[in-house]
């Protein structure tokens, strides 16, 4: 008697945990076949047009079974009747859904995988048992997993010796996957930075004062960090580069 495989999964946790990713690597890993939608693009200004998306996609992946049916953003889909803010909008939607993950039951095979980072804002009747088996939830890494998130996110980058995955993981304390591999992004592109404009020689290597830069800029602000490098046209020979390089 093999236990059957979980029908509902909801993957819960804040922005740049890694939810989405999570859904990419177990079709990856597990073969099957990923059915994608996010909530806000099912919404159609046309009156029971998003009701017929929704149905479209149950169709599909029961057709595609065995699949992944994964819907990123459910609290889009399923918001609390609460924050409706008086409209009805959501009803319909809301019934569809949960009529199609009802109706799952018969079918075999499909897998439904659902992320929200705001878990508070999803319809209870949504979360009632019997629809989802699991919830997962995301957190932001510990010191020891953003050495390892570090480690991962650099794994394609030439490294000077002078780094410590496990020093600068101690100082991104609060930060998320994503963050880590936006640090690891950014440290890159100021050492290409340094290296074309001839302020660093062969052979080319991410040092460890590139991530001190970056994780600075990043207590200011690592918006204002992108946009410079955007604005630096291809990273070439801006005197900014220059002169953090110095
Ligand atoms: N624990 C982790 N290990 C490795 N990479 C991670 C981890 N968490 C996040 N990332 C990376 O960060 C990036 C963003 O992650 P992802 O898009 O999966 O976050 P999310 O939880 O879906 O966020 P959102 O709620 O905003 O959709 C991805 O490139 C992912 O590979
Ligand atoms: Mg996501």
């Amino acid at each position: 008697m093999g236990l059957a495989p979980p029908r509902g999964i909801l993957l819960a946790g804040p922005s740049g945990t890694g939810k989405t990713a999570m859904a990419r690597a177990l079709s990856g890993e597990k073969q099957l076949p990923l059915i994608a939608i996010d909530g806000p693009q099912l919404y159609s200004k046309w009156l029971g047009e998003s009701e017929r998306a929704l149905r479209e996609v149950f169709k599909k992946a029961r057709r595609a079974a065995p699949c992944i049916l994964f819907f990123d953003t459910i609290d889009a889909v399923a918001p609390k009747f609460a924050e409706q803010s008086g409209t009805d909008m959501y009803q319909p939607i809301l019934s569809q859904l949960l009529r199609e993950i009802d109706n799952l039951r018969d079918v075999k095979g499909v897998i439904l995988l659902t992320a929200t980072n705001r878990p508070e804002r999803i319809e209870p009747s949504l979360l009632r048992s019997g629809r989802f088996d699991y919830i997962v939830a995301f957190t932001k890494p510990e010191a020891a997993e953003r050495a390892e998130i570090l480690n991962v996110s650099c794994q394609r980058v030439p490294l000077a010796g002078d780094i410590d995955f496990v020093e600068l993981a101690g100082r991104m304390e609060g930060f998320t996957g994503a963050d880590i591999e936006s640090v690891c992004e950014k440290a890159t592109l100021l050492a290409i930075a340094g290296f074309q404009n001839g302020v660093r020689k062969a052979p080319f290597s991410v040092q460890r004062r590139d991530f001190a830069t970056v994780l600075e800029e990043d207590n200011d602000g690592a918006k204002q960090f992108k946009n410079d490098v955007r604005g630096a046209s291809g990273v070439t020979g801006d005197a900014r580069f220059g002169a953090l390089l110095k």
